[in-house]
């Protein structure tokens, strides 16, 4: 892939829908509904709740044929077009061998494993040190199964010992290599001597769902370390910090590429992968509870600005109104005299109701930006890394469906 074309399209896109990303709906209500072509929430707002499910799916809808939000979903998936792994065999491993082991997660190490063999058998490193591996599976399976050594660092030592009871229990095969478990805190200024002794040219920095900048310090490490390079899949990006952890790269920098907020990092947190209707309903259903209450606030008690209102239990979702919203009020510590009466009729008022679809369809057309921030995002670490002389790949790994954060980041150190 080239990098620098796609950032530029990428960079021409989410600066051209920054008003959508920048904010969520609440926080500059009602203004926010204007920055959604009206076009767009009409015809929206003309499809059946089958169709609307099919287009938060990112499934093609008769009716959007022709029309300049089909034109935007085309472009998104142009854009979010990124390379799968090269399909090979399933790890010969019986059930044994994932005891334990979360279907999530067991595809995963399914997938990384074949990648990891290959790029042994060309560069020859000597063992992959697994940041912020936890209990340690992916370097169980690779080392016990697979015969490429690993070491585990994490920094909770409740995790390793979970992980080094484990070892004990499963069955190794013929030509086994060790797990290491090392606990430290992988960035930390105090704990880079011990990391200088195994993160070094032997090695290669492996970082399954590395949360936030941990993966930034991966990166930063492999460079200043002068590792092999790393597989890198990355994931929480709403814990990054705008301006720190993003963006890294110099090409960003002197173009001048929009720089994400905590909006656009919570967006490019969520799941993109298709969902169940059912799962769709609950979503509607969060939203519009959360929207009724906001606006409930703003006419009630002149709160305009979004506020925390804490979580709740899903099947408060599916209860009246007013057993959300009481349960709201409290946590806010709000005196009130309204009644259940009150607040039920206020939901199901047709002009409240009107407001609610209105907020609901703007989210599924902001809803769908989300991938190509992420992309966006992932790439900028790509130029980083290319730019300190690796060659990078980008690619699919996972089944969105099972792991939607499935984009890794493959770099090697360039011959020389
Ligand atoms: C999302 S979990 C991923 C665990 C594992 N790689 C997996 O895929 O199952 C992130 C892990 O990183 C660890 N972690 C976070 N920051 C760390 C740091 N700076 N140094 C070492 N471990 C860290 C956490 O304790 C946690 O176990």
């Amino acid at each position: 892939m080239n990098f620098k074309s796609h950032a530029l399209s990428l960079a021409e896109f989410t600066s051209k829908y920054s008003p959508l990303w920048n904010k969520e709906i609440m926080n500059e209500y009602p203004e926010s509904i204007d920055d959604y072509p009206r076009e767009w929430i009409d015809l929206l707002d003309s499809l059946t709740d089958d169709e609307l499910f099919d287009v938060d799916c990112k499934r093609p809808v008769e009716k959007l044929k022709g029309t300049s939000f089909e034109t935007f979903v085309q472009t998104i998936k142009t854009l979010s077009d990124i390379p799968k792994i090269t399909p090979v065999p399933e790890l010969p491993l019986e059930d044994w061998a994932f005891q334990g082991v979360k279907k999530k997660k067991r595809h995963e190490i399914q997938k990384i494993v074949p990648v990891l063999k290959k790029v042994r058998d060309e560069k020859k490193f000597d063992y992959v040190v697994d940041i912020g591996g936890g209990v340690g599976h992916l370097s169980r399976v690779l080392s016990h199964y697979h015969a490429i050594p690993s070491i585990s660092i994490d920094q909770n030592v409740e995790f390793q010992e979970i992980g080094r009871g484990r070892l004990q229990k499963f069955r190794k095969i013929e030509g086994a290599q060790d797990v290491t478990f090392m606990n430290i805190t992988f960035g930390k200024k105090e704990d880079d001597p011990e990391l200088g002794k195994i993160f070094n040219e032997h090695s290669l920095g492996l970082g399954l769902h590395t949360c936030g900048a941990l993966a930034n310090t991966l990166i930063q490490n492999t460079i200043d370390h002068h590792t092999m390079g790393l597989l890198s899949f990355g994931c929480c990006y709403h814990t990054l910090k705008a301006n720190v952890d993003f963006p890294l790269s110099t090409f960003y920098k002197e173009q001048h590429f929009p720089v994400l907020n905590l909006y656009g990092f919570t967006l490019a947190t969520r799941s993109h992968a298709e969902t169940t209707l059912e799962t769709y309903k609950t979503k509607e259903r969060v939203k519009k509870y959360r929207y009724a209450l906001h606006l409930f606030l703003m006419k009630n008690f002149g709160k305009k600005s979004f506020i925390e209102v804490g979580e709740c239990h899903l099947s408060t979702y599916w209860e009246p109104f007013h057993v959300y919203i009481s349960e709201k009020l409290n946590f806010l510590k709000l005196e009130h005299n309204f009644t259940n009466e009150d607040f039920d009729h206020f939901y199901e008022s047709t002009e409240i109701q009107k407001d609610l679809r209105e907020m609901f369809l703007c989210n599924v057309i902001r809803w769908q930006l989300g991938r190509v921030l992420e992309i966006y995002l992932q790439v900028d670490r790509c130029l980083y890394l290319e730019a300190n002389g690796f060659e990078v790949k980008l690619e699919q790994y996972f089944e969105e469906a099972l792991s939607p954060r499935n984009l890794g980041i493959l770099a090697l150190q360039k011959e020389n």
